[in-house]
């Protein structure tokens, strides 16, 4: 049977290695895997990125439909072929980002809740959902390390985003939340554990 399992956490919580970790590991036991990213590098993913990059600014509205766009086209065109195909899907990022991030914009008005009812029709649901989480002033150390983002200016947002994912966390039973401030053996051994209890193989 195939599992869609799905990488949270906000900017800096080390998503890429791990999800390379669970990739491989996965692989390793004869699993067929799919990788996936949200945003994509399609069109409206691309439009997203390039208008965080060179502007101009989006209103959290903009923002919200060009996230809705791209994953409408990723869940039809990469999520739901690859389920059917008996693949397992390993994906960074899935609604709960946009119920986390997009309502830590005030003016938008909605809530974590209220995210996650727009995509109620349409988007599946995460079979797993793995929560790294760790402090917001570590997170962005990390991602001032790589040169990106304006670590200070940030900061505000980043607190309630972590909070929208924690929340979220609490009241969806597919959440696990993972502790990630530790090295990242530590937390693959975690991430390890919380798939092999999901999938009740042991390999
Ligand atoms: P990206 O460069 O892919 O960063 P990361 O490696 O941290 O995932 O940019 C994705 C950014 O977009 C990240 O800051 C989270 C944000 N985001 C949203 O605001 N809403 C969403 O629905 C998604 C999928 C991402």
């Amino acid at each position: 049977m195939s599992s869609f399992l799905v990488f949270e956490g906000i900017d800096g919580a080390g998503k890429s290695s791990q999800i390379e970790a669970l990739v491989s590991r996965l692989e390793s036991c004869g699993r067929r895997v799919r990788r996936l990213v949200e945003p994509t590098d399609g069109p409206h993913g691309s439009e997203l990125r390039r208008r965080a990059r060179e502007g101009p600014a989006m209103t959290a509205q903009d923002e919200l439909d060009l996230f809705l766009a791209d994953r409408r086209e990723n869940v039809s065109q990469n999520v739901n072929p690859a389920l059917a195909a008996g693949e397992d899907v390993v994906q960074d990022r899935s609604y709960f980002s946009t119920a986390a991030y997009q309502a830590a914009r005030p003016e938008l008005g909605l809530t974590p809740d209220q995210i996650v009812d727009l995509h109620a029709d349409w988007a599946p649901s995460p079979d797993l959902v793995l929560l790294l989480d760790l402090p917001v002033d570590v997170g962005l150390a990390r991602v001032a390390r790589r040169g990106a983002g304006d670590a200070f200016e940030e900061e505000g947002r980043q607190r309630r985003v972590r909070a929208n994912f924690l929340a979220l966390a609490e009241r969806t039973p597919a959440f696990r939340r993972i502790d990630a401030d530790r090295p990242a053996e530590e937390v693959a051994a975690d991430v390890w554990a919380a798939v092999e209890a999901h999938l009740q193989t042991s390999c």
